[in-house]
């Protein structure tokens, strides 16, 4: 079976926030009084396989675990295996890396695939500012673990933010040059609109950072990629890997869109940027959760807006307590 919502989208998916807890505090996405302690009544592993099962009955191709920090969840491997004994054909994790390392092995042989990781910064001490202390050589370390166990694609996020890391361009876009690496430069989104204007100095358009590359490079040569996916992707001439831009601010690419979120206190949450949720806990509690849950699902895909509301607006949630 396969899911449509009422604009046509193929809904083939799933984010799934598995905790709003981080253990980074990065300026663009985590306020420095965001609650620290895992909040009673976040989904269970056992709620999490009953959601999987039912978003395969509706033709689940892709299942990405996010946070938070997903890694600071302990039962990630239990999740990353449901995920496999339903039979998702893709599974991924988008992570810091900050605790990769130790859990890489866990989580390989639980059923995890491919990877993508939060990296601002190649510059150590630019790293440390955005991230507000963590440390750069971590993401390296996530990287080779990476490597070493075959998770393949790795991806690198970059949100770009003038005044930051507006140097890192060049630096990071060389990482694709001779390593298997898909560097991504993500435009800054505004989910908590505390500071209108500071936001807009900070703003860095995709358009501004592929013509610094450009400039640098030549000309980037387009790759054929998934539409559904938010990034488009190039090929510096002659690298190994990719560089790509995901600009949700001045390319919104909510037609193409083919996600539904399941959020860490139970609730589905059909568009990143529309505080719309439907609250699920009943459904878990229903006497056939799956049956319930297929239910839940399709009312909020029926829910999807066609565009999300990109004007700014004080959100419920930060970026943090969403995973992207
Ligand atoms: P793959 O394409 O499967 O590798 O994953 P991805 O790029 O969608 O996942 P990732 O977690 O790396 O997200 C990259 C960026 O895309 C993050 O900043 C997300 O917030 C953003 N993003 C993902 N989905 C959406 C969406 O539906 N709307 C908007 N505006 N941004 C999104
Ligand atoms: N704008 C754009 N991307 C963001 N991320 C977190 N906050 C923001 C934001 N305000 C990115 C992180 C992570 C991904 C899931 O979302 O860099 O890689």
């Amino acid at each position: 079976m396969k899911l449509f919502d009422p604009y046509g989208r193929l809904i083939k998916d799933l984010r799934i926030s598995v905790t709003p807890r981080c253990n980074l505090h990065c300026l663009y996405c985590h306020p420095l009084d965001w609650e620290q302690s895992e909040p009673p009544g976040t989904v269970s592993v056992e709620e999490v396989r009953h959601f999987l099962s039912a978003m395969r009955m509706l033709g689940l191709e892709a299942v990405r675990f996010t946070g938070g920090e997903p890694l600071v969840r302990k039962e990630l491997p239990q999740m990353v295996e449901a995920a496999r004994a339903v039979g998702i054909p893709d599974i991924a994790l988008t992570t810091n890396g900050m605790l990769f390392k130790r859990k890489a092995k866990d989580l390989a042989a639980a059923g995890l695939q491919r990877i993508n990781l939060s990296m601002d910064a190649v510059t150590p001490e630019v790293f440390k500012t955005m991230t507000r202390g963590g440390e750069v050589k971590r993401v390296w370390e996530a990287i080779e673990a990476a490597w070493e166990l075959g998770l393949n694609p790795v991806k690198i996020n970059a949100v770009m933010i003038q005044g930051m890391n507006e140097g890192e361009v060049v630096p990071l876009a060389r990482l694709s040059l001779d390593q298997p690496l898909h560097v991504r430069f993500l435009e800054y989104m505004h989910l908590d609109n505390s500071n209108p204007t500071l936001y807009q100095q900070r703003f860095i358009p995709g358009a501004q950072t592929k013509a610094r590359l450009e400039q640098e490079f030549g000309p980037l040569e387009r790759l054929e990629t998934d539409p559904s996916a938010p990034a488009r992707v190039y090929r510096i001439p002659g690298s190994v890997g990719t560089v790509g831009f995901i600009n949700p601010v001045t390319e919104a690419f909510c037609s193409n869109c083919s996600r539904l979120r399941l959020t860490s206190d139970k609730k589905i949450r059909p568009c990143l940027l529309t505080d719309l949720e439907i609250d699920i806990g009943p459904a878990f509690a229903a006497p056939h959760p799956v049956e319930a849950l297929v239910d839940a699902i399709l009312l909020a895909t029926g829910r999807k807006p066609a565009f999300g509301n990109t004007l700014p607006k004080l959100r419920e949630r930060v970026m943090v307590g969403i995973g992207g």
